[in-house]
């Protein structure tokens, strides 16, 4: 919504929140503390904010006011009920459709901007229908499922492979096209109907997953067999049929999407009966599961088969570098994993704050990082933040890095070796260390999908 009021400084852009701290949040005098972290928005909402770009609680007398409403609320993965653990709950969407039925006025176009399993929009239409024709109130439901990645979110905002819209009124599609149409040219804005778009999202997510999962497999095939799953990837990728992006190995896709829509397809298959479609889409978030164990694995098995008492370096807790975001985050399981087998770890992001990975864990870091490496971490603490690098290294047997982070590329790999317990390794789960001078501080690596 920033991008849009950005960029047509003619449409007024009113986001509205039940959570006043969150809007709070984002009327914040300060930039920097916006709620969500992402490159560039700080400069987007600034430049927006106040002229017509505005956060409020009064829901109501917006929705009221709007020629335009998207629907952008969150779908998690229900956790009980029909469909527990994949279908989405999508409880805040029937709410939100209650909302703008009772307090629109008028004909609104209401858009459904959430990721939607498929026929969502016939729920929504027949809330809102049931409020048609009161005091002359008409709706058309639109689908404009959004493609932004996380890190990138305002590049791929401002510059989109597509946009889609799904739509059965003419006039509504039209409409929304021409607010895209203030930057995003015409031919990539495609037109479908409603069931098309809303399937067209959970299908790109999961081609997408699908791809890591594929290059995930064949990495663990490379350790194996002594290939490298860069130049595996380097030579399919040059295949203009197969193309080069998204081949990156690593720990394993994270992040509120992949899963949820992926098992959302599987749901829907199984619902319309299609077991083989719904396992086989299955086996690619196995897969991804898979991965994250074989790695914590693969340390326990390098450390003597046992890293009880040992303490462990984990560099990056987000589920992709330039975001503060851990959802999902394959850090999680890996951390689980190694705190069950009784390691300590000396967790760092920089961008992931010490409250956050605690609420992943579910458990409480111990307060300080006093003279770490010299004592032993706190009895009940398994893990603990630690302000940089350097400091997490303090006395480890390993580093781990799972996030990509930039600064992970530089870093000073003779004084980190310096600081750790010998003999000492490097698993590389992203492959951005510089293995050569980690390997000449006389640090053990492992990378992903090297053999
Ligand atoms: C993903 C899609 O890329 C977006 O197009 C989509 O709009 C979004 O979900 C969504 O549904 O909202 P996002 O989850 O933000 O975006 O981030 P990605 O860049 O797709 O990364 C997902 C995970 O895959 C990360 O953990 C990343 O590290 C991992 N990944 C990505 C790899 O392991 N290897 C790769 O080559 C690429």
């Amino acid at each position: 919504m920033a991008v849009i009021a950005d960029r047509c400084p003619d449409i007024q852009v009113t986001v509205v929140d039940l959570n006043a701290e969150r809007i709070a949040a984002w009327n914040d005098a300060d930039l920097s503390r916006l709620p969500v972290y992402e490159p560039g928005l700080d400069a987007v909402v600034g430049r927006a904010r106040g002229r017509n770009l505005h956060f409020t609680t009064e829901v109501d007398a917006a929705i009221a006011a709007a020629d335009m409403v998207f629907l952008s609320v969150n779908t998690p993965t229900k956790t009980r009920g029909v469909g527990a653990g994949q279908a989405s709950d999508l409880r805040w969407i029937e709410a939100s459709a209650r909302q703008v039925a009772a307090a629109s006025q008028g004909h609104t176009i209401v858009v459904e901007k959430s990721t939607l399993p498929v026929r969502t929009a016939e729920a929504v239409k027949a809330i809102l229908g049931g409020a048609q024709g009161g005091g002359g109130k008409t709706f058309s439901v639109l689908s404009n499922p959004e493609f932004l990645a996380e890190g990138t979110a305002i590049t791929d905002l401002e510059n989109p492979d597509r946009v889609l819209i799904g739509g059965e009124a003419a006039e509504a599609i039209d409409a929304l096209a021409s607010v895209y149409g203030h930057w995003v040219p015409q031919e990539r804005i495609l037109r479908t109907n409603l069931w098309s778009s809303e399937l067209s999202k959970l299908t790109a997510n999961a081609f997408l997953a699908q791809r890591i999962s594929s290059i995930n497999s064949i990495a663990a095939l490379c350790e194996a067999t002594g290939a490298d799953v860069r130049e595996v990837a380097r030579a399919i990728g040059t295949d203009s049929r197969i193309g080069p992006k998204f081949l990156q190995a690593g720990p394993g896709f994270g992040g509120s999407c992949f899963q949820k829509d992926i098992l959302n397809l599987v749901y829907l298959c199984r619902h319309y009966g299609l077991e083989e479609a719904a396992s086989y889409w299955e086996s690619v978030v196995g897969l991804n599961t898979w991965q994250q164990q074989r790695i914590a694995r693969l340390v326990v098995n390098s450390l003597f088969g046992t890293v009880s008492g040992k303490r462990l370096a984990v560099l990056g807790f987000a589920f992709k570098a330039d975001t503060n975001d851990t959802r999902e985050a394959p850090a999680i399981r890996i951390c689980r994993d190694l705190i069950e087998e009784g390691a300590q770890l000396a967790i760092v992001d920089p961008k992931v704050e010490a409250a956050q990975i605690a609420r992943d864990l579910e458990r409480s870091p111990v307060a300080a990082d006093a003279a770490a490496g010299s004592r032993p971490i706190g009895a009940d603490g398994s893990w603990l933040a630690a302000g940089s690098p350097l400091e997490a290294a303090r006395g480890a047997d390993a580093v781990l890095i799972l996030t990509e982070w930039r600064d992970y590329r530089q870093l000073d790999w003779g004084a980190i070796a310096a600081v750790m317990r010998r003999p000492a390794w490097l698993f590389d789960a992203r492959a951005v260390a510089d293995t050569a001078a980690a390997r000449a501080a006389g640090l053990n690596v492992w990378t992903v999908g090297e053999g």
